[in-house]
Protein backbone atom coordinates (compact mmCIF):
# COMPACT_ATOMS: atom_id res chain seq x y z
CA UNK A 1 0.00 0.00 0.00
CA UNK A 2 1.68 3.21 -0.89
CA UNK A 3 0.67 6.96 -1.63
CA UNK A 4 0.83 8.71 -4.68
CA UNK A 5 -0.12 11.81 -6.41
CA UNK A 6 -3.07 11.35 -8.65
CA UNK A 7 -2.54 11.64 -12.49
CA UNK A 8 -4.93 13.26 -14.77
CA UNK A 9 -5.98 9.56 -15.97
CA UNK A 10 -6.87 8.72 -12.38
CA UNK A 11 -8.91 11.87 -11.63
CA UNK A 12 -12.69 10.10 -12.87
CA UNK A 13 -11.79 7.09 -10.72
CA UNK A 14 -11.28 9.34 -7.26
CA UNK A 15 -14.23 11.66 -8.85
CA UNK A 16 -16.68 8.75 -8.73
CA UNK A 17 -15.67 7.50 -5.14
CA UNK A 18 -17.94 10.49 -3.73
CA UNK A 19 -20.57 10.30 -6.03
CA UNK A 20 -22.78 8.08 -3.72
CA UNK A 21 -22.63 11.39 -0.91
CA UNK A 22 -22.21 13.97 -2.70
CA UNK A 23 -23.85 13.49 -6.37
CA UNK A 24 -27.11 16.28 -5.10
CA UNK A 25 -29.47 14.64 -7.11
CA UNK A 26 -27.35 14.51 -10.32
CA UNK A 27 -27.07 11.73 -12.22
CA UNK A 28 -23.68 10.15 -12.81
CA UNK A 29 -22.85 11.91 -15.63
CA UNK A 30 -23.49 15.12 -14.79
CA UNK A 31 -21.93 14.59 -11.43
CA UNK A 32 -18.69 13.48 -13.37
CA UNK A 33 -19.02 16.89 -15.78
CA UNK A 34 -19.47 19.10 -12.63
CA UNK A 35 -16.07 17.32 -11.18
CA UNK A 36 -14.14 17.78 -14.50
CA UNK A 37 -14.80 21.20 -15.11
CA UNK A 38 -14.34 22.16 -11.03
CA UNK A 39 -12.21 25.52 -10.69
CA UNK A 40 -11.69 24.30 -7.39
CA UNK A 41 -10.65 20.30 -7.59
CA UNK A 42 -8.13 21.88 -10.79
CA UNK A 43 -6.39 23.99 -7.86
CA UNK A 44 -5.64 21.77 -5.63
CA UNK A 45 -3.45 18.08 -5.63
CA UNK A 46 -5.39 15.27 -5.80
CA UNK A 47 -3.53 12.38 -3.43
CA UNK A 48 -4.45 8.90 -4.03
CA UNK A 49 -4.19 5.25 -1.62
CA UNK A 50 -3.42 2.23 -3.65
CA UNK A 51 -3.27 -1.17 -3.29
CA UNK A 52 -2.73 -4.00 -6.18
CA UNK A 53 -2.56 -0.88 -8.65
CA UNK A 54 -6.02 -0.19 -7.79
CA UNK A 55 -6.70 3.06 -6.19
CA UNK A 56 -8.75 2.67 -3.01
CA UNK A 57 -8.86 6.25 -1.06
CA UNK A 58 -8.37 9.75 -2.01
CA UNK A 59 -8.46 12.80 -0.78
CA UNK A 60 -7.35 16.97 -2.32
CA UNK A 61 -4.87 19.12 -0.44
CA UNK A 62 -5.41 22.83 -1.28
CA UNK A 63 -2.45 25.64 -0.25
CA UNK A 64 -2.48 29.64 -0.93
CA UNK A 65 -6.24 29.80 -1.23
CA UNK A 66 -9.15 29.78 1.06
CA UNK A 67 -7.57 32.29 3.46
CA UNK A 68 -5.14 29.42 4.28
CA UNK A 69 -1.73 31.33 5.08
CA UNK A 70 2.22 30.40 4.27
CA UNK A 71 2.37 27.42 5.71
CA UNK A 72 -0.65 26.25 6.19
CA UNK A 73 -2.58 23.35 4.10
CA UNK A 74 -6.11 22.30 3.49
CA UNK A 75 -7.33 18.87 3.07
CA UNK A 76 -11.05 17.98 1.81
CA UNK A 77 -13.09 15.58 -0.12
CA UNK A 78 -11.66 12.47 1.78
CA UNK A 79 -13.57 9.30 -0.03
CA UNK A 80 -13.33 5.34 0.00
CA UNK A 81 -14.34 3.32 -2.80
CA UNK A 82 -17.95 2.36 -1.61
CA UNK A 83 -16.89 -1.03 -1.84
CA UNK A 84 -13.95 -1.13 0.30
CA UNK A 85 -14.89 1.05 3.27
CA UNK A 86 -14.57 0.35 6.67
CA UNK A 87 -10.78 -1.29 5.89
CA UNK A 88 -8.52 1.55 7.28
CA UNK A 89 -8.05 3.05 4.21
CA UNK A 90 -8.93 6.58 4.80
CA UNK A 91 -7.46 6.87 7.70
CA UNK A 92 -4.25 5.29 6.78
CA UNK A 93 -4.72 7.65 3.92
CA UNK A 94 -5.28 11.18 5.64
CA UNK A 95 -2.13 10.03 8.32
CA UNK A 96 0.40 9.02 5.32
CA UNK A 97 -0.63 12.65 3.80
CA UNK A 98 0.05 14.51 7.17
CA UNK A 99 3.16 12.89 7.51
CA UNK A 100 3.99 13.86 3.60
CA UNK A 101 3.38 17.80 4.64
CA UNK A 102 4.72 18.14 7.44
CA UNK A 103 7.90 16.13 6.51
CA UNK A 104 8.57 17.39 3.36
CA UNK A 105 6.45 20.34 2.70
CA UNK A 106 7.05 22.96 5.53
CA UNK A 107 3.63 22.64 6.65
CA UNK A 108 2.72 24.38 9.97
CA UNK A 109 -0.73 23.42 9.97
CA UNK A 110 -3.53 21.26 8.22
CA UNK A 111 -6.82 22.08 7.99
CA UNK A 112 -10.14 20.53 7.20
CA UNK A 113 -13.96 20.57 7.28
CA UNK A 114 -15.54 17.68 8.22
CA UNK A 115 -18.68 16.88 6.95
CA UNK A 116 -18.72 13.90 9.10
CA UNK A 117 -18.50 13.02 12.85
CA UNK A 118 -15.79 14.94 14.20
CA UNK A 119 -14.39 11.31 15.46
CA UNK A 120 -13.20 10.09 12.78
CA UNK A 121 -10.74 12.80 12.35
CA UNK A 122 -10.06 13.49 16.24
CA UNK A 123 -8.17 10.09 16.00
CA UNK A 124 -6.19 11.16 13.40
CA UNK A 125 -4.58 13.93 15.71
CA UNK A 126 -7.33 16.84 14.01
CA UNK A 127 -8.49 19.40 17.06
CA UNK A 128 -11.71 20.82 16.67
CA UNK A 129 -12.07 24.57 16.24
CA UNK A 130 -14.33 25.55 18.71
CA UNK A 131 -17.65 24.09 17.98
CA UNK A 132 -16.84 24.86 14.33
CA UNK A 133 -16.68 21.50 11.90
CA UNK A 134 -13.53 23.21 10.98
CA UNK A 135 -10.39 21.05 12.85
CA UNK A 136 -6.73 21.72 12.30
CA UNK A 137 -3.76 19.89 13.01
CA UNK A 138 0.00 21.61 13.78
CA UNK A 139 3.58 20.30 13.49
CA UNK A 140 4.87 21.47 16.64
CA UNK A 141 3.64 22.71 20.33
CA UNK A 142 2.28 26.17 18.50
CA UNK A 143 -1.99 25.77 18.44
CA UNK A 144 -4.63 27.53 16.44
CA UNK A 145 -3.75 30.80 15.87
CA UNK A 146 -7.41 32.49 15.25
CA UNK A 147 -7.73 32.62 11.24
CA UNK A 148 -10.11 29.55 10.04
CA UNK A 149 -9.67 29.72 6.72
CA UNK A 150 -13.02 29.71 4.17
CA UNK A 151 -14.79 26.41 3.74
CA UNK A 152 -13.25 24.38 0.81
C1 LIG B 1 -15.73 8.72 5.54
C2 LIG B 1 -14.93 7.76 4.66
C3 LIG B 1 -13.92 8.56 3.84
C4 LIG B 1 -14.20 6.76 5.55
O1 LIG B 1 -13.42 5.94 4.72
P1 LIG B 1 -12.95 4.49 5.20
O2 LIG B 1 -11.87 4.04 4.29
O3 LIG B 1 -14.12 3.62 5.36
O4 LIG B 1 -12.36 4.89 6.62
P2 LIG B 1 -11.65 3.97 7.68
O5 LIG B 1 -11.92 2.53 7.37
O6 LIG B 1 -10.26 4.42 7.83
O7 LIG B 1 -12.38 4.40 8.98
C5 LIG B 1 -13.70 4.01 9.17
C6 LIG B 1 -14.26 4.90 10.25
O8 LIG B 1 -14.95 5.99 9.62
C7 LIG B 1 -16.18 6.12 10.27
N1 LIG B 1 -17.14 6.73 9.35
C8 LIG B 1 -17.42 6.38 8.10
N2 LIG B 1 -18.42 7.18 7.64
C9 LIG B 1 -18.72 8.02 8.62
C10 LIG B 1 -19.65 9.05 8.76
N3 LIG B 1 -20.49 9.39 7.77
N4 LIG B 1 -19.68 9.71 9.94
C11 LIG B 1 -18.85 9.37 10.92
N5 LIG B 1 -17.94 8.41 10.87
C12 LIG B 1 -17.89 7.73 9.71
C13 LIG B 1 -16.57 4.70 10.59
O9 LIG B 1 -17.54 4.69 11.59
C14 LIG B 1 -15.26 4.09 11.07
O10 LIG B 1 -15.06 4.42 12.43
P3 LIG B 1 -14.26 3.41 13.42
O11 LIG B 1 -12.83 3.40 12.91
O12 LIG B 1 -14.39 4.05 14.75
O13 LIG B 1 -14.92 2.11 13.26
C15 LIG B 1 -15.87 6.93 3.73
O14 LIG B 1 -16.95 6.43 4.49
C16 LIG B 1 -16.41 7.72 2.54
O15 LIG B 1 -15.82 7.75 1.48
N6 LIG B 1 -17.56 8.39 2.73
C17 LIG B 1 -18.14 9.22 1.68
C18 LIG B 1 -17.40 10.54 1.55
C19 LIG B 1 -17.38 11.31 2.86
O16 LIG B 1 -18.39 11.49 3.52
N7 LIG B 1 -16.18 11.81 3.21
C20 LIG B 1 -15.95 12.56 4.43
C21 LIG B 1 -15.64 13.96 4.09
S1 LIG B 1 -15.32 14.92 5.58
Amino acid sequence: MYLKEAKAHELDVIYTMGFDVWNDGLSFEEYLAGCRRSEKYQAGTWYALTENDQIVSSLIVYSGMFGLKDGCFGVGSVATLPSLRGKGYASHLVSLVKTELFANHNCKAIYLHSDIDHQFYSKLGFVRIDDSDCMFSSNGPSGFDGLMPAFF
